[in-house]
């Protein structure tokens, strides 16, 4: 399995063809000079740059009395595709490193949806890293080694891991399907098209501020499904609520997944083939706002007190401004999405995702 390179104008892992795992961890900075946090960031690129070229995090001593650079769990495996993605959390700009006027205007706080139900333990960080492979314990082994790297100077917040199909289940590589049994992804725009990546994804030169220019702003949302609850819905219930055959994934009324939504089309009664407030009808947004939408699949175990299952979506998006992509969108969802009987948004995070560095460089070195 290939090698995804990490340097470059833009980090990998956010235009780049899904894989099939994620491991995701936010951290808080300890460290408490900027000096430090440009340090982390340049032990951070270099051992990045190293394990997705397939490489331990560093050489080894071979000093019996001391502990091995590397952990080791990836020994002998490729490079499975991996990414490592790093952004800025809102908090990172706060007065601790003297960054506070660096703050760019699209990494607001997000504002309070109707229905959430945050929790703290899977919110925010001042630092998040997105590690995505097609295998999970070297997806895993990234993030442990780069925790490890950051001793001292950033501790983990909170991690969540997640999954979808293997390509190993689906060589063809259709559009995969979320745990309430949906294509999810299909009507995701076209960001191989550099223009369409352009004006959905990356900050611009023009955007307000300079340095995130061939940056993205990401959106995470840790959203619990009521598993349960939906289970026992019946299936017409199911494809209202999305506004899509589940089998087929394609609009109400129509038989292939790629076919036009047309959200005028009226039955013989005059009323809309797809509900007005079924997601797709919602979060189609007219046609005019548009997000990549990157997430996976989580499980979590149980909930101990319910005895239900603790798992759902955990979303993750990209845009260039999400004062103008994701939060009108989701204050829409919020609002009126038949899909919120069975989900719960638990957890939350934004972040800037820093321009690409290359070779030499590190990831950060446009901003500290
Ligand atoms: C479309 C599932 C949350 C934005 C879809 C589709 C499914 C789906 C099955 C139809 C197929 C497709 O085009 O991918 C879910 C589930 C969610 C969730 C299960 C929560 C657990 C969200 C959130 C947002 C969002 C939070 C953004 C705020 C979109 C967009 C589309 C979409 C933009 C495409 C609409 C269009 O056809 O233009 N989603 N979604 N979704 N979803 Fe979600």
């Amino acid at each position: 399995d290939g090698i995804v390179p990490f340097y470059g104008k833009h980090q990998a892992g956010i235009i780049t063809p899904m894989q099939d795992f994620i491991c995701m961890g936010a951290f808080d900075l300890t460290a408490t000079s900027l000096d430090d946090v440009r340090k982390l960031f340049q032990s951070w690129t270099e051992a990045s740059a190293r394990l997705t070229a397939g490489k331990s995090v560093g050489d080894e001593s071979g000093h019996s009395l001391l502990p091995p650079v590397d952990t080791g769990e990836s020994m002998g495996l490729g490079a499975m595709r991996m990414t490592i993605t790093f952004g800025l959390g809102p908090s990172f700009f706060d007065e601790r490193f003297g960054l506070a006027s660096k703050r760019p205007a699209p990494l607001v706080d997000l504002p309070h949806f109707n229905s959430d139900d945050i929790r703290k333990e899977w919110t925010g960080g001042d630092v998040v890293v997105q590690v995505c492979a097609n295998d999970p314990q070297v997806a895993f082994h990234a993030l442990r080694n780069l925790a490890r790297i950051g001793r001292g100077k950033a501790v983990l917040r909170w991690v969540q891991d997640g999954f979808q199909r293997t390509s190993a289940a689906d060589p063809k590589g259709s559009t995969p399907r979320n745990l309430l049994g949906f294509k999810d992804g299909t009507a995701n725009p076209n960001v191989s098209d550099e223009k369409t990546a352009d004006e959905i994804v990356w900050a611009q030169s023009s955007d307000d501020p300079a340095w995130m220019a061939g940056g993205s702003y990401m959106v995470m949302r840790r959203i619990r499904m009521r598993i349960e609850v939906w289970d026992r819905s019946t299936l017409a219930d199911q494809e209202s609520t999305f506004g899509r055959h589940r089998e087929s994934g394609a609009p109400l009324g129509k038989t292939d997944e790629f076919d036009d939504l047309e959200l005028d089309r009226k039955d013989s009664k005059g009323k809309p083939v797809i509900p007005a407030t079924s997601h797709v009808a919602l979060a189609h947004m007219d046609g005019k706002v548009k997000i990549l939408r990157r997430g996976y699949s989580y499980s979590s175990g149980m909930d101990l007190k319910t005895g239900q299952l603790d798992a759902g979506l955990l979303f993750v998006c990209f845009n260039r401004d999400p004062r103008k992509q994701f939060i009108p969108m989701q204050q829409k969802l919020a609002a009126a999405d038949q899909l919120n009987e069975y989900i719960s948004h638990v957890g939350s995070g934004i972040f800037a995702c820093l321009p690409g560095a290359s070779e030499g460089g590190y990831i950060g070195d446009t901003l500290f």
